[in-house]
């Protein structure tokens, strides 16, 4: 460790050190929990940022874990202070979970910024709490360390292993075209989720876990770490260890997150074949960082990128699974030729040296190279009539029947119209028709909910079908699947191209050709367009209506405008 630090130039030391009536306060203070002034001052204040809460059952054990990064930060010499950050969960918050991403974001911001703290260990794993506390650990710029929360043990029902989310859709189309019992369905219930941790699907938990190693902000290996494996606590503690040399050495954030490391992110995203939710959360992070992530860059990148990780949805396998196959560590070993090796990780070593010894011990989980689950294209940005600012599909997980398809429109105006609508015996559609889902991007949801995957129309679940064309500029859960474009931009409720589409129009996607089009006449279009009215927003006050203000579109990362970092640059 090569420390650029003495005790009193650490931050923490400007509240504790000085012989001032504010440093009395201070010191008497923290002396009045209990600790010793020499407990706390002159050694790296270590912020534990905790999202546990008993409403987010993927994150029930991280209480534990504090115990254990803090027994890592006290062996190292530090100062141990557990902060409860705003918990998202995915499960229960209405009407889009992603609505509080930034709400975390400005909570990790401001508890680091506003406190005595010199480093940060960030425990999170469901969906939005990582981006949200890696966003405001950015603007912070305190030395930090992400320690994911890891993934719950495999599901398990009538010795069939179950997968969160992926399995929830797929026996919920059976139980609508009435192939599942209540006894079966009961057993389902029971048996999908059977220990901490988040999902164990390459939903988007997994995969922003995973890219958080791929961009080095947690120690190696971490991210596959099972949350119930004993290895998780000694990470925790680990975690605890080197936060505190981070400090010494003043390794920061904004030192490991280059636009290089942003590219080894999305590499890594499209070989695990991950959740199209991390398109807007890395391009949220690149611009906290003041570089501008065109979504061009992601179609580039998984151009000549296979997809190895051979996971549910896109694939067969879990989490789980994953970590007995080598974990990330070994998928990165695999693709290493397409890696920036060169980048700096929190442990202070490059990803280079981090990968050395790292293998592949089960080929069927981690393909190789030879044997890869796609060739490569895992993920597509779609550009044209329709989505001007791009939109996004993922291919893996879409009927290569429909790769290349024209049909016809069926329109819902929204969410509300489409529960209402789309099991109804007079719905006119058929298995050529093109779903379409209005006012669910980032104003309209508001929050871009998971409303992507627009369920099948009951009669033709009955008919057999079990895929179909489906467009909105909502988001897909990262555990769903099925031809389904995401992210339109602009959005229908600023009046994007979406808002136009009218039953019945054809629409075409291509997505060799990388083509999302509205097959109708710019004159008729411009006709629409006069006629088109803004929906009236439904919240008006309070931090809904700050967000319906300032909220930036998908192709934007759908930050804040104001959190942005001034300079920008382009990857
Ligand atoms: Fe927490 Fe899926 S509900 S990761």
């Amino acid at each position: 460790m090569t420390s650029k630090k003495k005790p009193e130039n650490l931050r923490s030391y400007s509240w504790f050190g000085p012989d001032t009536m504010r440093g009395f306060s201070h010191r008497s203070r923290m002396m009045q929990v209990g600790y010793r002034r020499e407990d706390f001052t002159g050694k790296p204040v270590i912020a534990i940022v905790n999202t546990w809460s008993e409403i987010n059952p993927c994150h029930t054990h991280l209480r534990e874990r504090a115990e254990a990064v803090k027994r890592g930060v006290w062996q190292a010499g530090g100062f141990p202070v557990e902060i409860p950050a705003f918990s998202i969960t995915e499960t229960y918050m209405k009407p889009s979970p992603m609505l509080y991403r930034n709400l975390l974001a400005m909570d990790t911001e401001e508890a680091l910024r506003s406190l005595p703290i010199d480093g940060a260990v960030l425990m999170g794993g469901c969906d939005k709490t990582t981006p949200g506390l890696l966003m405001g650990a950015i603007s912070a710029n305190l030395p930090a360390i992400y320690l994911p929360a890891g993934p719950m043990l495999r599901g398990n029902w009538n010795g069939q292993p179950l997968g969160s989310g992926t399995d929830v859709w797929k026996f919920w189309a059976e139980r609508c075209a009435g192939n599942v019992s209540d006894e079966d369905w009961n057993g389902i219930e029971s048996g999908i989720a059977r220990s901490p941790g988040f999902c164990m699907t390459m939903g988007t938990a997994s995969t922003m876990t995973a890219l958080s190693e791929a961009l080095g902000m947690t120690v190696p290996g971490a991210s596959s770490i099972p949350a119930v494996d004993s290895n998780h606590v000694r990470l925790a503690i680990d975690c605890g260890g080197r936060i505190v040399e981070m400090v010494w050495e003043d390794l920061k954030p904004r030192d490991i997150l280059t636009p290089l490391a942003l590219r080894n992110a999305i590499t890594v995203d499209m070989a695990i074949g991950g959740s199209t939710n991390a398109i807007i959360h890395l391009v949220a992070l690149a611009r906290r960082l003041g570089f501008d992530l065109p979504l061009r860059v992601f179609d580039e990148i998984s151009r000549h990128v296979p997809v190895l990780a051979n996971i549910r949805p896109s694939g067969t396998f879990l989490m789980e699974d994953f970590y007995y196959a080598g974990g990330l560590r070994a998928l990165m070993a695999e693709i290493r030729d397409l890696l920036n090796l060169d980048c700096i990780t929190v442990n202070g070593k490059s990803l280079g040296e981090n990968l050395q010894g790292a293998r592949v011990v089960n080929s069927e989980v981690i393909r190789s190279r030879e044997a890869p689950l796609m060739e490569s294209g895992g993920t597509a940005i779609l550009y044209g009539s329709l989505a001007p600012d791009g939109a996004v599909i993922k291919t893996v997980a879409a009927d290569p029947r429909f790769w290349q398809h024209t049909g016809p429109a069926v329109v819902f105006t929204d969410f509300k119209d489409m529960e209402e609508r789309i099991d109804r015996e007079d719905l006119i559609v058929d298995e050529n028709s093109v779903l379409v889902l209005q006012n669910a991007g980032p104003l309209g949801g508001p929050g871009m909910p998971e409303w992507g995957m627009l369920p099948i129309p009951k009669k033709l679940l009955q008919r057999g079908v079990r895929d179909m064309v489906r467009i909105s500029d909502a988001r897909m859960s990262g555990t769903a699947y099925g031809t389904c474009v995401l992210h339109v931009s602009p959005e229908s409720y600023i009046g994007g191209p979406l808002a136009l589409v009218r039953d019945g129009d054809n629409i075409t996607l291509d997505i060799p050709s990388r083509k999302l089009d509205l097959l109708v006449p710019e004159q008729e279009l411009e006709r629409r367009r006069s006629e088109w009215i803004r929906p009236v927003p439904k919240e008006q006050r309070g931090y809904l209506a700050l967000y319906r203000e300032r909220v930036t579109q998908a192709d934007k990362g759908c930050d804040f405008d104001f959190l942005l970092d001034a300079a920008e640059s382009q990857i």
